[in-house]
């Protein structure tokens, strides 16, 4: 079998970084980079904590590269209400010694799409879109050698997550998402409707925790710790682990089901900024251009999660 090849893009955050892990426990994907972006936390906490991620792993050969610092036309909100100070807060981790690349995670990007035959590349997108709408942006001739774009954002019966209408993702860099959204790359979306099913109850997290390995112990220290947030926002038994959905997509996609509609962004109206304006009725004549998911095997994905996270 030949290993898919996917840059994972991403602003770790304790979701992104089981979202690593599970990339780098799984043969049938092969992790050409990790590209950072400012999101959850700045960016010169994402780009940290993505190699703390490599190492705790194991895979301090896996080149990560810092890339934009904030939004393409806002200023940057971040989550540390969500994910603490570190963006990784739960457990402390040794600082990372494997050095960050000498290039900008765009360059990255788009040489790599340069350089391997179309449609060998998928985009793993975990944060705000500024990244991969900046190279598409700078290199328009990228867009049609990308084989796919498996992303994290938005919502549509689920509402937001950051305002009453926006995802956090989405609504950080609206703009960006539009660039994307509007690219014509076949997009596989996980919004908040798939990922607030995947959530870490206490039995899922003493598995995690019961493999008795450190990467074990450390995804239990992560949801430990942003659990506390989301339990109190929804009442629910455990919070949503929600970019690690992107690549259980990748090595299960049987484990989800949604609709291939059209998906658009709002970037103009302050109230609803950053809204995924889903049309799941097929209520418009307008084209489909998202994947858009909307139901998930729960228990199928934390075996798989488990059983993979078990092998680092
Ligand atoms: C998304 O926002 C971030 O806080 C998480 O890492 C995830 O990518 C969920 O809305
Ligand atoms: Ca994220």
């Amino acid at each position: 079998m030949t290993p898919r090849k996917i840059i994972i893009d991403t602003d770790p955050g304790q979701d992104d970084a089981v979202a690593i892990l599970l990339a780098l426990a799984s043969p049938e994907l092969e992790v050409l980079g990790i590209t950072c972006v400012a999101g959850n936390v700045p960016l010169p906490l994402t780009s940290r904590n993505a190699r703390v991620v490599c190492e705790l792993a194991g895979r301090a050969a896996v080149p990560v590269f810092a890339g934009c610092e904030r939004p393409l036309s806002r200023d940057l909100v971040t989550a540390e209400y969500v994910h603490g100070k570190s963006g990784l807060d739960g457990i402390e981790l040794p600082e990372p010694t494997m050095p960050l690349q000498p290039v900008h995670a765009v360059d990255f990007i788009i040489e790599t799409l340069r350089g391997l035959p179309e449609g060998a590349v998928t985009l793993c997108a975990l944060g705000p879109l500024t990244n991969i709408a900046t190279a598409f942006r700078r290199a328009p001739e990228i867009v049609p050698r990308v084989a796919e774009i498996v992303l994290m954002g938005g919502g549509c019966f689920e509402g937001g997550n950051t305002t009453p209408a926006a995802e956090f993702n989405i609504y950080v860099d609206p703009e960006a998402a539009d660039i994307v959204f509007r690219s014509g790359v076949p997009l596989v979306v996980m919004p908040l409707d798939v990922t607030h099913q995947v959530l870490t109850t206490r039995a899922r997290i003493e598995g995690l925790r019961a493999l008795g390995t450190p990467v074990g112990h450390a995804v239990a220290s992560w949801t430990d710790f942003f659990e506390r947030f989301d339990m109190a926002k929804y009442g629910s038994d455990g919070a949503p682990l929600h970019d690690p959905c992107v690549i259980a997509y990748l090595l299960a996609p049987g484990l989800f089901k949604g609709r291939h509609i059209n998906v658009e962004i709002e970037t103009l109206s302050p109230l609803t900024r950053g809204m995924t304006v889903a049309d799941w009725w097929r209520v418009t004549p307008r084209a489909p251009n998202a994947m858009f998911m909307r139901e998930v095997d729960a228990a199928g994905f934390f075996a798989l999660l488990t059983g993979r996270i078990g092998r680092l």
